[in-house]
């Protein structure tokens, strides 16, 4: 049984007080449930990962990195390794985000170094997929979806990809209110768990959680994680707000 997980990307929003505040009132409200019921993370920039991670240290939720770089140390400016963010306490890293690679340019080959490079430093990596707007409209999903996951995937052993968290997030669903029907969620991430079962076992295939994202709200919960392979959210807009990111870890229990 795969355990339902909640992840909240904040993007490049909150700051040194407000980002403190919100995971308090985030951890508060939902005590009772995140840990055995549900797990929880929250992803903030770089720049205040350890300010939250040290507001939660008494608490269950987790939290991420928005980003990972593939090398270990050394000349790369700007960069941040594996080794550091275990350090201050990041449990995960989302790989490939589709603001990544649609606006900074990253590719399937850097995403999947940057995969193998957090499992190997361990670090959790959550790795996005997702299509654009023109390629659904030109039937393209299945071949997007399936190039992305076998090239970011590429060379990872079976013990390493046990690690990983799959993420589909449509990137016309991003940012725009539009949220992908359970339907249309259901379908890719069928499509994303019988190419894991391919690529390795079906058994581990089983195993690996497939999160959606997308105009993530708590009114869409239910019927999204009612569907058999939707396993948890990736939520950006509505994670900011601590009420509505509480309403959606309740509803996703
Ligand atoms: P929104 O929930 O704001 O659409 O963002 C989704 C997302 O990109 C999460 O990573």
């Amino acid at each position: 049984m795969r355990k339902p997980f909640v992840a909240g990307n904040w993007k490049m929003n909150t700051d040194s007080h407000t980002s403190v505040e919100l995971v308090k009132s985030i951890a508060s409200g939902s005590l009772e449930v995140t840990g055995h019921s549900v797990d929880v993370a929250v992803i903030p920039p770089f720049v205040y990962l350890q300010v939250v991670a040290g507001a939660l240290s008494s608490s269950s939720i987790a939290v991420g990195a928005q980003d990972i770089y593939y090398e270990r140390q050394g000349a790369f400016t700007g960069e941040i390794s594996a080794s550091m963010l275990k350090d201050i306490g990041c449990t995960y890293a989302l790989c490939g985000h589709s603001e990544r690679r649609h606006i900074i340019g990253e590719t399937d080959e850097l995403i999947n170094k940057k995969v193998a490079a957090a499992v190997s430093g361990g670090v959790l990596p959550i790795l996005c997929v997702g299509e654009l707007i023109e390629e659904r409209q030109a039937d393209k999903t299945t071949e997007v979806v399936s190039r992305q996951v076998k090239s970011c995937l590429a060379g990872l052993s079976a013990a390493k990809v046990s690690a990983v968290t799959l993420a589909y997030e449509p990137v016309w669903a991003i940012g725009t209110g539009l949220t992908a029907t359970p339907q249309q969620a259901q379908e890719v991430h069928t499509l994303i768990r019988d190419l894991l079962g391919q690529m390795y076992e079906e058994s581990l295939a089983e195993e690996i959680r497939i999160l959606y994202g997308g105009s993530v709200k708590p009114n869409s919960v239910t019927d999204l994680m009612s569907r058999q392979d939707v396993d948890g959210l990736l939520v950006g807009g509505a994670s900011l707000n601590a009420d509505d990111f509480i309403a959606i870890i309740r509803a996703a229990v």
